[in-house]
Protein backbone atom coordinates (compact mmCIF):
# COMPACT_ATOMS: atom_id res chain seq x y z
CA UNK A 1 0.00 0.00 0.00
CA UNK A 2 1.50 3.51 -0.81
CA UNK A 3 1.87 5.90 1.80
CA UNK A 4 2.12 9.41 0.05
CA UNK A 5 4.77 11.76 1.73
CA UNK A 6 3.76 15.68 2.60
CA UNK A 7 6.79 16.96 4.49
CA UNK A 8 6.86 19.82 6.73
CA UNK A 9 8.72 23.12 6.07
CA UNK A 10 10.14 23.59 9.38
CA UNK A 11 10.28 21.10 11.98
CA UNK A 12 9.85 22.29 15.64
CA UNK A 13 12.12 19.83 17.50
CA UNK A 14 14.24 22.40 18.05
CA UNK A 15 12.33 24.62 20.02
CA UNK A 16 10.90 21.41 22.08
CA UNK A 17 11.97 21.62 25.81
CA UNK A 18 12.85 18.12 26.72
CA UNK A 19 13.87 18.79 30.10
CA UNK A 20 10.32 19.99 31.32
CA UNK A 21 7.02 18.51 28.95
CA UNK A 22 3.69 16.88 29.74
CA UNK A 23 3.23 13.48 28.65
CA UNK A 24 0.88 13.63 25.33
CA UNK A 25 0.58 17.36 25.16
CA UNK A 26 2.98 18.07 22.79
CA UNK A 27 2.65 16.27 19.17
CA UNK A 28 5.75 15.79 16.92
CA UNK A 29 5.73 17.33 13.29
CA UNK A 30 3.85 14.78 10.94
CA UNK A 31 1.00 12.89 11.45
CA UNK A 32 -0.40 9.77 9.25
CA UNK A 33 -3.72 9.43 7.70
CA UNK A 34 -5.16 6.84 6.08
CA UNK A 35 -8.97 6.62 4.86
CA UNK A 36 -11.23 3.35 4.47
CA UNK A 37 -14.73 3.88 2.70
CA UNK A 38 -16.65 1.45 1.29
CA UNK A 39 -14.96 -1.71 2.48
CA UNK A 40 -11.19 -0.72 1.51
CA UNK A 41 -8.74 1.68 2.47
CA UNK A 42 -8.23 4.72 0.16
CA UNK A 43 -5.49 7.04 0.56
CA UNK A 44 -2.60 7.11 3.07
CA UNK A 45 -0.73 10.30 4.11
CA UNK A 46 2.37 11.02 6.36
CA UNK A 47 1.74 14.97 6.66
CA UNK A 48 2.29 17.73 8.74
CA UNK A 49 0.73 17.67 12.58
CA UNK A 50 -2.72 19.66 12.26
CA UNK A 51 -5.91 19.93 13.63
CA UNK A 52 -8.56 18.02 12.05
CA UNK A 53 -12.16 19.04 10.58
CA UNK A 54 -14.85 16.62 11.55
CA UNK A 55 -18.58 16.48 11.00
CA UNK A 56 -21.03 17.15 13.73
CA UNK A 57 -22.61 14.31 12.60
CA UNK A 58 -19.78 12.10 12.86
CA UNK A 59 -20.73 8.92 14.20
CA UNK A 60 -17.97 8.43 16.43
CA UNK A 61 -18.50 11.82 18.43
CA UNK A 62 -22.19 10.00 19.58
CA UNK A 63 -21.40 6.11 19.42
CA UNK A 64 -18.33 5.11 20.89
CA UNK A 65 -16.74 3.36 17.21
CA UNK A 66 -12.73 4.10 18.50
CA UNK A 67 -9.84 1.95 18.95
CA UNK A 68 -6.20 3.26 20.12
CA UNK A 69 -3.12 1.66 20.61
CA UNK A 70 -0.01 3.21 22.32
CA UNK A 71 3.57 1.69 21.76
CA UNK A 72 6.77 3.13 21.91
CA UNK A 73 9.98 3.88 19.95
CA UNK A 74 13.58 4.11 21.36
CA UNK A 75 17.01 5.18 20.31
CA UNK A 76 19.03 2.35 20.91
CA UNK A 77 22.96 2.70 22.59
CA UNK A 78 25.17 2.42 19.33
CA UNK A 79 22.15 4.85 18.15
CA UNK A 80 19.46 2.99 15.93
CA UNK A 81 15.92 3.15 16.31
CA UNK A 82 14.11 0.40 17.51
CA UNK A 83 9.93 0.14 17.54
CA UNK A 84 9.11 -2.27 20.49
CA UNK A 85 6.64 -5.34 19.55
CA UNK A 86 5.23 -3.39 16.54
CA UNK A 87 3.86 -6.61 15.06
CA UNK A 88 1.99 -7.71 18.60
CA UNK A 89 0.46 -4.09 19.01
CA UNK A 90 -0.54 -4.69 15.06
CA UNK A 91 -2.61 -7.56 16.19
CA UNK A 92 -4.29 -6.31 19.62
CA UNK A 93 -5.50 -2.99 17.08
CA UNK A 94 -7.13 -5.52 14.47
CA UNK A 95 -8.78 -7.90 18.06
CA UNK A 96 -9.95 -4.29 19.21
CA UNK A 97 -11.01 -3.82 15.94
CA UNK A 98 -13.11 -6.51 15.37
CA UNK A 99 -14.74 -5.93 18.81
CA UNK A 100 -15.63 -2.82 18.07
CA UNK A 101 -17.11 -3.78 14.47
CA UNK A 102 -14.55 -1.52 12.54
CA UNK A 103 -12.50 -2.97 9.58
CA UNK A 104 -9.07 -4.27 10.67
CA UNK A 105 -5.68 -2.88 9.74
CA UNK A 106 -3.74 -4.52 6.97
CA UNK A 107 0.26 -5.04 7.89
CA UNK A 108 0.92 -3.04 5.12
CA UNK A 109 -0.25 0.36 6.57
CA UNK A 110 -0.31 -0.37 10.74
CA UNK A 111 3.37 -1.80 10.55
CA UNK A 112 4.91 0.10 7.57
CA UNK A 113 2.98 3.59 8.56
CA UNK A 114 4.16 3.29 11.76
CA UNK A 115 7.67 2.79 10.79
CA UNK A 116 8.04 5.35 8.07
CA UNK A 117 6.57 8.10 10.53
CA UNK A 118 9.37 7.01 13.25
CA UNK A 119 12.23 7.63 10.88
CA UNK A 120 11.02 10.53 9.95
CA UNK A 121 10.57 11.87 13.66
CA UNK A 122 13.82 10.02 14.82
CA UNK A 123 15.03 13.83 16.26
CA UNK A 124 12.37 13.86 18.60
CA UNK A 125 13.54 10.54 20.53
CA UNK A 126 15.98 12.20 23.35
CA UNK A 127 18.98 9.50 24.44
CA UNK A 128 18.31 10.35 27.52
CA UNK A 129 17.70 7.54 29.97
CA UNK A 130 14.02 6.65 30.43
CA UNK A 131 12.95 8.68 27.37
CA UNK A 132 11.04 7.51 24.11
CA UNK A 133 8.64 8.57 21.54
CA UNK A 134 5.78 7.41 22.13
CA UNK A 135 3.34 6.47 19.37
CA UNK A 136 -0.59 6.71 19.55
CA UNK A 137 -2.51 5.04 16.26
CA UNK A 138 -6.00 5.16 16.88
CA UNK A 139 -8.89 4.53 14.61
CA UNK A 140 -12.20 6.23 14.71
CA UNK A 141 -16.16 6.22 12.83
CA UNK A 142 -16.11 9.50 10.48
CA UNK A 143 -19.47 8.52 8.51
CA UNK A 144 -22.11 11.61 8.70
CA UNK A 145 -25.33 9.96 9.99
CA UNK A 146 -27.04 9.66 13.58
CA UNK A 147 -28.69 6.51 12.76
CA UNK A 148 -27.16 3.51 15.13
CA UNK A 149 -25.54 1.35 12.44
CA UNK A 150 -21.95 0.25 12.07
CA UNK A 151 -20.02 3.53 10.24
CA UNK A 152 -19.21 2.55 6.61
CA UNK A 153 -16.22 5.09 7.04
CA UNK A 154 -13.30 5.49 9.18
CA UNK A 155 -10.10 7.68 9.65
CA UNK A 156 -7.04 5.77 11.08
CA UNK A 157 -4.02 7.86 12.30
CA UNK A 158 -1.05 7.57 14.04
CA UNK A 159 0.23 10.42 15.85
CA UNK A 160 3.89 10.46 17.64
CA UNK A 161 4.48 12.09 21.29
CA UNK A 162 7.79 12.65 23.04
CA UNK A 163 7.82 10.63 26.71
CA UNK A 164 9.70 10.37 29.81
CA UNK A 165 8.73 8.85 32.99
CA UNK A 166 4.80 8.53 33.17
CA UNK A 167 4.59 8.06 37.12
CA UNK A 168 6.89 9.97 39.29
CA UNK A 169 6.85 8.23 42.28
CA UNK A 170 5.12 5.18 43.69
CA UNK A 171 1.38 4.67 44.06
CA UNK A 172 -1.13 4.45 46.73
CA UNK A 173 -4.34 2.53 45.30
CA UNK A 174 -7.77 1.86 46.51
CA UNK A 175 -9.42 -1.37 45.84
CA UNK A 176 -12.49 -0.72 43.85
CA UNK A 177 -15.66 -2.49 44.68
CA UNK A 178 -18.14 -0.56 44.08
CA UNK A 179 -17.67 0.18 40.38
CA UNK A 180 -16.49 -2.31 37.50
CA UNK A 181 -14.09 -1.25 34.73
CA UNK A 182 -15.03 -4.64 32.29
CA UNK A 183 -17.99 -6.94 32.93
CA UNK A 184 -17.97 -10.71 31.16
CA UNK A 185 -19.30 -10.13 27.70
CA UNK A 186 -18.49 -6.83 27.35
CA UNK A 187 -15.39 -4.85 25.71
CA UNK A 188 -12.92 -4.89 28.29
CA UNK A 189 -10.14 -7.09 26.28
CA UNK A 190 -10.38 -3.84 23.85
CA UNK A 191 -8.46 -0.83 23.88
CA UNK A 192 -11.85 0.76 23.02
CA UNK A 193 -11.87 4.47 24.55
CA UNK A 194 -15.37 4.35 26.04
CA UNK A 195 -13.54 1.76 28.66
CA UNK A 196 -11.00 5.10 29.67
CA UNK A 197 -13.79 7.60 29.43
CA UNK A 198 -15.91 5.43 32.08
CA UNK A 199 -13.30 4.52 34.71
CA UNK A 200 -12.43 8.55 34.94
CA UNK A 201 -15.77 8.95 37.85
CA UNK A 202 -14.16 6.12 40.00
CA UNK A 203 -10.54 7.03 39.56
CA UNK A 204 -11.50 10.69 40.63
CA UNK A 205 -13.52 9.53 43.98
CA UNK A 206 -10.76 7.56 45.31
CA UNK A 207 -8.35 10.56 43.98
CA UNK A 208 -10.40 13.08 46.47
CA UNK A 209 -10.18 10.40 49.16
CA UNK A 210 -6.32 11.13 48.24
CA UNK A 211 -4.78 7.85 46.13
CA UNK A 212 -3.24 7.87 42.60
CA UNK A 213 -5.23 5.11 41.20
CA UNK A 214 -7.26 2.27 41.78
CA UNK A 215 -7.21 -1.32 41.62
CA UNK A 216 -10.16 -2.69 39.39
CA UNK A 217 -12.45 -5.96 40.84
CA UNK A 218 -14.07 -8.40 38.96
CA UNK A 219 -17.55 -6.95 37.91
CA UNK A 220 -19.48 -9.72 39.38
CA UNK A 221 -18.52 -10.25 43.03
CA UNK A 222 -15.83 -7.42 43.54
CA UNK A 223 -13.53 -10.27 45.12
CA UNK A 224 -11.03 -11.10 42.07
CA UNK A 225 -8.15 -8.00 41.03
CA UNK A 226 -8.34 -7.55 37.63
CA UNK A 227 -6.22 -4.42 36.24
CA UNK A 228 -5.17 -1.22 38.14
CA UNK A 229 -5.85 1.90 36.35
CA UNK A 230 -4.68 1.92 32.93
CA UNK A 231 -2.39 -1.15 33.61
CA UNK A 232 -2.28 -4.67 33.81
CA UNK A 233 -2.04 -5.84 37.64
CA UNK A 234 0.89 -8.11 39.15
CA UNK A 235 1.78 -9.40 42.19
CA UNK A 236 5.06 -10.52 43.73
CA UNK A 237 4.38 -12.67 46.75
CA UNK A 238 7.49 -14.72 48.91
CA UNK A 239 9.60 -14.33 45.59
CA UNK A 240 6.33 -15.53 42.69
CA UNK A 241 5.24 -13.31 40.42
CA UNK A 242 1.33 -13.89 40.10
CA UNK A 243 -0.98 -11.48 37.87
CA UNK A 244 -4.53 -12.17 37.43
CA UNK A 245 -5.42 -14.37 33.41
CA UNK A 246 -6.07 -11.84 30.33
CA UNK A 247 -9.60 -12.42 29.22
CA UNK A 248 -13.06 -10.43 28.64
CA UNK A 249 -12.21 -8.29 31.44
CA UNK A 250 -8.57 -8.05 31.47
CA UNK A 251 -6.62 -6.07 28.35
CA UNK A 252 -3.94 -8.65 26.61
CA UNK A 253 -1.07 -6.17 27.65
CA UNK A 254 2.29 -6.10 25.57
CA UNK A 255 4.21 -5.14 28.47
CA UNK A 256 2.34 -7.66 30.71
CA UNK A 257 3.47 -10.43 28.20
CA UNK A 258 6.66 -9.08 27.84
CA UNK A 259 7.17 -9.50 31.67
CA UNK A 260 6.17 -12.74 32.41
CA UNK A 261 8.24 -13.74 29.25
CA UNK A 262 11.64 -12.55 31.25
CA UNK A 263 10.51 -13.30 34.01
CA UNK A 264 9.95 -17.20 33.16
CA UNK A 265 13.65 -17.14 31.11
CA UNK A 266 14.63 -16.21 34.40
CA UNK A 267 13.57 -19.60 35.99
CA UNK A 268 10.95 -17.26 38.56
CA UNK A 269 8.05 -18.97 39.49
CA UNK A 270 5.41 -17.48 37.23
CA UNK A 271 1.30 -18.08 37.73
CA UNK A 272 -1.38 -16.20 35.72
CA UNK A 273 -4.64 -17.20 37.77
CA UNK A 274 -7.46 -15.25 39.80
CA UNK A 275 -5.65 -13.77 42.64
CA UNK A 276 -8.48 -13.00 45.56
CA UNK A 277 -8.33 -9.75 47.80
CA UNK A 278 -8.66 -12.65 50.79
CA UNK A 279 -5.13 -14.07 49.61
CA UNK A 280 -3.78 -10.79 49.12
CA UNK A 281 -4.66 -9.61 52.69
CA UNK A 282 -3.66 -13.25 54.19
CA UNK A 283 -0.35 -12.81 52.52
CA UNK A 284 -0.05 -9.15 54.23
CA UNK A 285 -1.07 -10.40 57.43
CA UNK A 286 0.96 -13.29 57.78
CA UNK A 287 4.16 -11.09 56.98
CA UNK A 288 5.00 -12.52 53.62
CA UNK A 289 7.27 -10.42 51.39
CA UNK A 290 4.75 -8.64 48.94
CA UNK A 291 5.64 -6.42 45.76
CA UNK A 292 2.52 -5.31 44.28
CA UNK A 293 2.51 -2.96 40.93
CA UNK A 294 0.99 -1.80 37.17
CA UNK A 295 2.32 -2.97 34.10
CA UNK A 296 1.73 -1.06 30.89
CA UNK A 297 2.98 0.77 27.79
CA UNK A 298 3.21 4.17 28.96
CA UNK A 299 4.41 3.39 32.53
CA UNK A 300 6.36 0.05 32.11
CA UNK A 301 6.37 -0.97 36.02
CA UNK A 302 4.67 1.42 38.64
CA UNK A 303 5.55 0.18 42.13
CA UNK A 304 2.51 0.92 44.74
CA UNK A 305 3.51 2.06 47.60
CA UNK A 306 0.04 2.10 49.78
CA UNK A 307 -2.78 -0.53 48.71
CA UNK A 308 -6.44 0.46 50.50
CA UNK A 309 -8.56 -2.25 51.13
CA UNK A 310 -11.84 -2.47 52.81
CA UNK A 311 -10.69 0.45 54.95
CA UNK A 312 -7.25 -0.96 56.06
CA UNK A 313 -3.80 0.01 54.51
CA UNK A 314 -1.24 -2.45 53.30
CA UNK A 315 2.38 -1.58 52.26
CA UNK A 316 3.96 -3.58 49.78
CA UNK A 317 7.72 -3.66 49.61
CA UNK A 318 9.10 -0.83 47.12
CA UNK A 319 12.69 -1.14 48.15
CA UNK A 320 15.66 -0.74 45.98
CA UNK A 321 16.07 -4.52 46.01
CA UNK A 322 12.22 -5.55 45.02
CA UNK A 323 12.34 -8.26 42.17
CA UNK A 324 10.16 -5.79 39.82
CA UNK A 325 12.82 -3.38 39.34
CA UNK A 326 15.30 -6.57 38.41
CA UNK A 327 12.55 -7.23 35.42
CA UNK A 328 12.19 -3.34 34.49
CA UNK A 329 16.21 -3.25 34.50
CA UNK A 330 16.24 -6.44 31.63
CA UNK A 331 13.07 -5.06 30.01
CA UNK A 332 14.81 -1.61 29.38
CA UNK A 333 17.94 -3.61 28.52
CA UNK A 334 16.54 -5.18 25.60
CA UNK A 335 14.73 -2.01 24.43
CA UNK A 336 17.88 -0.23 24.53
CA UNK A 337 19.94 -2.61 22.87
CA UNK A 338 22.57 -3.27 25.64
CA UNK A 339 21.18 -6.70 26.30
CA UNK A 340 20.40 -9.82 23.41
CA UNK A 341 16.76 -8.96 22.02
CA UNK A 342 16.49 -12.98 21.99
CA UNK A 343 13.06 -12.78 22.01
CA UNK A 344 12.88 -10.60 18.46
CA UNK A 345 10.70 -8.12 19.92
CA UNK A 346 12.20 -4.71 18.56
CA UNK A 347 11.74 -3.82 15.19
C1 LIG B 1 -0.79 1.87 28.61
O1 LIG B 1 0.13 2.13 29.34
O2 LIG B 1 -0.75 0.86 27.90
C2 LIG B 1 -1.98 2.71 28.55
O3 LIG B 1 -2.96 2.27 28.02
C3 LIG B 1 -1.92 4.09 29.09
C4 LIG B 1 -2.36 5.10 28.10
C5 LIG B 1 -3.85 5.16 28.00
C6 LIG B 1 -1.75 6.45 28.39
Amino acid sequence: MEIKLQLKQNNSVDQFNFDQFQFGVEATDHMLVAKYKDGQWESATIRPFESLQISPLAMCLHYGQTVFEGLKAYKQVNGDLSIFRLDRHHARMNESLRRMAMPELPEALFCEGIKQLVGLEQDWISDLEGYSLYIRPFMIATEERLGVSISKEYLFMVVCTPMAAYYSKPLKVKVERQYTRAAKGGVGAAKNGGNYGAAYYPANLAQQEGFDQVIWTDGRDHEYVEESGTMNLMFIIDGKLITPPVGETVLAGVTRDALLTLAKDLRWDVEERPISLSEIKMAFESGKKVEAFGVGTAAVIAPFEQIHMDGVDYFPSVDADAKMFQLKQQLTAIRSGEQTDKFGWNT
